[in-house]
């Protein structure tokens, strides 16, 4: 409306339809939040992506996994009425991987008063949680000589995080912690550990079970097994136990050595008869 300084009112000149303005504002940086707690490949998990202060309402958010899209339903902008600016909020499902150490979740925002697209991301890391694997042997395998030294290996694989304890036991006692290497990491991105345990196999410990158990981020211990077996017969360096037999009893008997001395001494009592009797006239 166009007026004229009138003497006691202003006086309207002429008028328009007007024009419209419209307000544009920027998305904040989106933010990325995940599940309160770790969870276990498999298990499904949610993510939920907000952004806010902008305007107009019209906003576009996309998923992307490693840089895959990933299916999401509709974002949700409130408030729902008419505003100065908007937020949004959208959600996720998704379920983990073994893989996952090294995955990343992005959240991309598209609006119009954006030259660019906004990212926000979340390393899978932070909310993956892979339990280890364990596996008991023993070095020798299978049965041990009495009295000889063996020594129990206990693999703990593809775990993640990295904090793991590990303990020893024997018959369900907890022994000697053994001597933990440190954790390697894998391809892709889980760890690996290994623990040894050196017992003497005495006839006691014949049938004693020993076990290797794990507790890994704060979960109920995992845990594997083997028994010790010892065998009856004593360990004789470099010879095999079956054809050992024999000859172990042959000369293990004193009558033989009590049959070898008597032929020394008979031997030596007729050398000294002969040379008395060639010294003699
Ligand atoms: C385990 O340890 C307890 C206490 O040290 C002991 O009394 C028990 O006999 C042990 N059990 C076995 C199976 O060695
Ligand atoms: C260990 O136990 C097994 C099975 O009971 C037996 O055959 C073996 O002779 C035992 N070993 C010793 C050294 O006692």
């Amino acid at each position: 409306v166009k007026f004229k300084k009138g003497l006691r009112a202003d006086e309207e000149i002429g008028s328009g339809a007007g024009t419209a303005v419209s307000v544009s504002a920027r998305p904040s940086a989106p933010s990325v939040s995940g599940p309160p707690s770790r969870a276990e490949p498999g298990t499904p998990v949610t993510f939920t992506c907000t952004s806010g202060g902008f305007s107009p309402r019209d906003i576009t958010v996309t998923w992307l996994k490693n840089g895959a899209p990933l299916p999401a339903p509709q974002p949700r902008v409130l408030p729902e009425h008419e505003s100065v600016s908007y937020s949004v909020s959208s959600t996720v499902g998704l379920s983990l991987s073994a893989g996952d150490a090294r995955s990343q979740l992005t959240c991309q925002i598209e609006h119009s008063a954006l030259a660019a697209p906004l990212r926000g991301t979340y390393n899978l890391s932070q909310v993956l949680r892979v339990p280890p694997r364990l596996r008991v042997g023993s070095d020798p395998a299978g049965p041990v000589a009495r009295n000889k030294s063996v020594t129990f290996t206990c693999r703990v694989e593809g775990f993640y995080p990295q904090g793991t304890s590990l303990s020893w036991l024997e018959n369900g006692n907890e022994t000697d912690p053994g001597k933990p290497s440190r954790p390697t990491e894998n391809p892709d991105g889980t760890f690996t550990l290994q623990s040894s345990l050196e017992v003497r196999a005495t006839e006691q410990r014949n049938q004693s079970v020993f076990t290797c158990r794990a507790v890994h981020d704060s979960q109920p211990p995992v845990s594997d097994s083997t028994t010790l077996r010892v065998s009856l017969l004593p360990a004789e360096p470099g010879k095999d136990p079956a054809s050992s037999d024999a000859g172990q009893s042959l000369f293990s008997s004193p009558a033989l050595w009590i049959g070898l001395l008597l032929e020394k001494m008979l031997t030596g009592a007729f050398l000294l008869f002969l040379f008395l009797r060639g010294a003699l006239p």
